[in-house]
């Protein structure tokens, strides 16, 4: 980085724009009293660059100003390029990165400051600590290195040299490593996982051949099963043209009864009219008996009127005959002459013809009566009998009345009977059955007599499914038991991987481990601050033999014996040597002007080694306030010993406030601050 333009305005003591131009000399003196603002310039640079100064808040704004402005041109491996910063007080920092294009600046900015700083330190490839370590010899540090103790000057070299980043390097390595191992322990845990399951291996075979036994049974059992069923379809089948056949053969007997039925009902109509009939019958058989029954009587009447006339008759002629004979007595008698009665023998006397015959005559007359009277009593007889006869022939015709009615009854009385038997036996029978065949019909429970199987088609049905959701468990069961087994093949493979996985990931621990070694304190580090070393050294030495004329050199010791005689290991160190024409001494023995120049010298030579490792090229030599320690002969020494480098770097700048160096550089800058802040001036 050669500096060209720097411009300020607003910074630290300067209030207005002020401006150096660098173009115009290689090696100046920045001159001025404390406090003018001298070191204000190194701030300036380094804010502008970096961001970075004594501070890097808006303390840096100058107390009279509202905002700090630094505008820094440089050349770098020759492009030109331009930093601007801003800070307005109490806001955030404003940042434009420019090249040099021909005529005009490309922006180079980024989209945010954070970006466009990045790209500033890329382009430099220094950060602001190398930087300032390298190019400047900032009052008050210039001897940080050399004032440290000889154990603690590892660590300031290291950090000149840059190295903590070697640590961060270590932290990031162990970090990584750290989670490398992780992931070996995870590997490790599925590696054992692996094996466990591989373990298994022989148990798994076990119940895999157990279950395909299993599934083998069962397969046999459910065909045996299904073939049960087949059959017991088969008998339901024929099972159910037998209930059909039966329920036909009911269906049949109930038209059959119904028929009954309507025949019964037809009946139980039909038999009152019948009844009527019946007893109108039975009348009129009763009114033909009765007919009958009088003839009886009548024949009896008309016999017994017989009898009477004929006994009537009988008298009848025996009177007559009785009364002829009378009538032929009385006329013996009349007639009779003779003494002696005829008749009785007797005396014949007129008295007694007289008496005989009056006698004879009451006998005849009676009997006459009585023959008068029963010739009337036979007249009524016969007319009596004749009343008979003519009644009688009429009672004749009762008789076929009375058989005709008698057979009606019979008849009626059968069609009754029959008709009440059957109406009978319907509903003692045939209307039970028929109620029990509805019963049966409407419940389709005909031919319980049917032996129906002992297992019904549903429960071997569910049995069945019952198998075949077990075949088809144990069908699973078998799958995963194989798979369980055959995966084991891929838990080998991936064992396989992963004990390959573990072998490189082992390798990369222990590469990781070398580096984290490699970049602890004792490995790079150490390698690199034993490899700049030598380098510092000789560059010291060259410088340091010219600034002594030849009489001064110096050497690193970087391992000394401990003072415990017992241990022969030797003790981490750096010490400095310095041997002058008197002989040689450690750096602590030295008076402060002659450390001086071996701080100078080694100083000057770090810077150097510094800016090489970085790949960045030191052209820019700053020291600010070095010669506070020198009496004059030391002075020009360390003039001598500027104008003895001055080829090595494209711009010097001395920075002191002793009067009586001002002249000793080619050129002159002059700073003063005034009331208005500090102002630039190149004389
Ligand atoms: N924000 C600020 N505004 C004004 N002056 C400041 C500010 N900060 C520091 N100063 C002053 O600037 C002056 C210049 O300091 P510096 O450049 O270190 O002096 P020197 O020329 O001795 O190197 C000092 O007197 C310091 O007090
Ligand atoms: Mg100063």
């Amino acid at each position: 980085m050669i500096p060209l333009q720097l411009r300020i305005a607003g910074f630290l003591s300067y209030h207005e724009p002020a401006e150096l131009d660098f173009t115009s000399f290689d090696l100046a003196c920045i001159s001025g009293q404390n406090g003018a603002g001298k070191s204000s310039l190194l701030d300036a640079i380094t804010w502008a660059l970096f961001g970075q100064a004594r501070k890097r808040d808006d303390s840096l704004v100058n107390l009279q100003s509202k905002a700090a402005e630094v505008s820094l041109t440089f050349q770098y491996e020759g492009n030109t390029y331009r930093v601007q910063r801003t800070l307005p007080r109490g806001k955030t920092t404003i940042l434009e990165f420019q090249i040099r294009d021909s005529e005009s600046w490309r922006p180079l900015s980024e989209r945010t400051t954070r970006e466009t700083q990045a790209r500033i330190e890329q382009t430099l490839r220094l950060d602001y600590e190398t930087f300032v370590n390298a190019s400047f010899f900032l009052q008050g540090k210039a001897d940080q290195f050399t004032q440290q103790t000889a154990s603690k000057r590892k660590d300031v070299l290291g950090s000149i040299l840059g190295l903590e980043v070697w640590e961060v390097y270590k932290q990031r390595t162990a970090d990584k490593r750290r989670s490398l191992e992780e992931e070996v322990g995870s590997i490790d845990g599925r590696i054992a996982e692996i094996d466990e399951e591989l373990a298994e291996e022989e148990p798994r075979k076990k119940r895999l051949k157990e279950l395909e036994a299993e599934l083998k049974q069962l397969n046999a059992t459910r065909q045996t099963q299904e073939n049960a069923l087949e059959n017991l379809r088969k008998i339901a089948a024929s099972l159910d043209q037998q209930l059909a056949a039966e329920k036909a053969k009911l269906e049949e007997e109930r038209r059959g009864l119904k028929e009954q039925e309507k025949e019964a009902s037809n009946q139980s109509s039909m038999i009152s009219d019948l009844e009527l009939r019946f007893e109108s019958a039975k009348k009129s058989l009763a009114e033909a008996e009765k007919k009958i029954t009088g003839r009886g009587e009548l024949e009896e009447s008309r016999s017994a009127a017989r009898e009477q006339y004929a006994e009537l008759k009988a008298e009848n002629e025996l009177l007559k005959a009785q009364m002829d004979e009378l009538k032929e007595r009385m006329d013996q008698l009349e007639s009779a002459e003779g003494a002696t009665c005829p008749l009785c023998g007797q005396p014949l006397s007129a008295q007694h013809r007289k008496s005989t015959l009056k006698q004879l005559q009451v006998e005849g007359k009676e009997k006459g009566d009585r023959f008068r009277i029963n010739k009337s009593s036979m007249d009524d007889l016969a007319k009596q009998i004749a009343e008979y006869e003519s009644k009688l022939s009429k009672i004749g015709s009762a008789e076929s009345e009375r058989l005709t009615h008698s057979n009606s009854v019979t008849q009626l009385m059968e069609r009754i009977e029959t008709i009440n038997n059957s109406i009978k036996s319907w509903e003692t029978v045939g209307a039970k059955r028929l109620k029990e065949i509805e019963t049966i019909l409407a419940s389709e429970k005909y031919a319980t007599e049917i032996q129906k199987p002992s297992v019904s088609l549903d429960e071997a049905e569910r049995d069945l499914n019952r198998l075949r959701e077990q075949e088809n468990q144990k069908r699973e069961e078998v799958v995963f038991a194989r798979q369980k087994v055959s995966v084991l093949d891929e838990r080998r493979i991936r064992k396989a991987e992963f004990v390959v996985q573990r072998e490189e990931l082992s390798r990369a621990i222990s590469q990781h481990r070398t580096l984290e070694r490699a970049f602890g304190k004792d490995g790079v580090p150490a390698l690199l601050i034993e490899q700049a070393l030598p380098q510092i050294e000789t560059k010291a030495n060259d410088l340091l033999d010219r600034l002594s004329n030849g009489q001064m050199s110096i050497r690193f010791v970087t391992q000394a014996e401990y003072k415990d005689k017992k241990r022969d290991d030797l003790k981490e160190t750096l010490d400095i040597q310095i041997s002058d024409g008197a002989g040689l001494r450690d750096y602590e023995m030295y008076s402060g002007g002659e450390a001086f120049r071996v701080n100078f010298a080694i100083r000057l030579a770090l810077s150097e080694v510094l800016a090489q490792r970085k790949g960045a090229r030191l052209q820019t030599l700053v020291i600010d306030e070095g010669f506070g320690s020198q009496d004059v002969q030391g002075r020009q020494r360390l003039i001598e010993a500027i104008n003895l480098v001055k080829k090595d770097f494209a711009k010097i700048l001395v920075i002191t406030h002793l009067e009586e160096l001002k002249d000793a550089f080619p050129t002159r800058i002059e700073i003063e601050k005034i009331q208005t802040g500090s102002t630039i001036r190149v004389a």
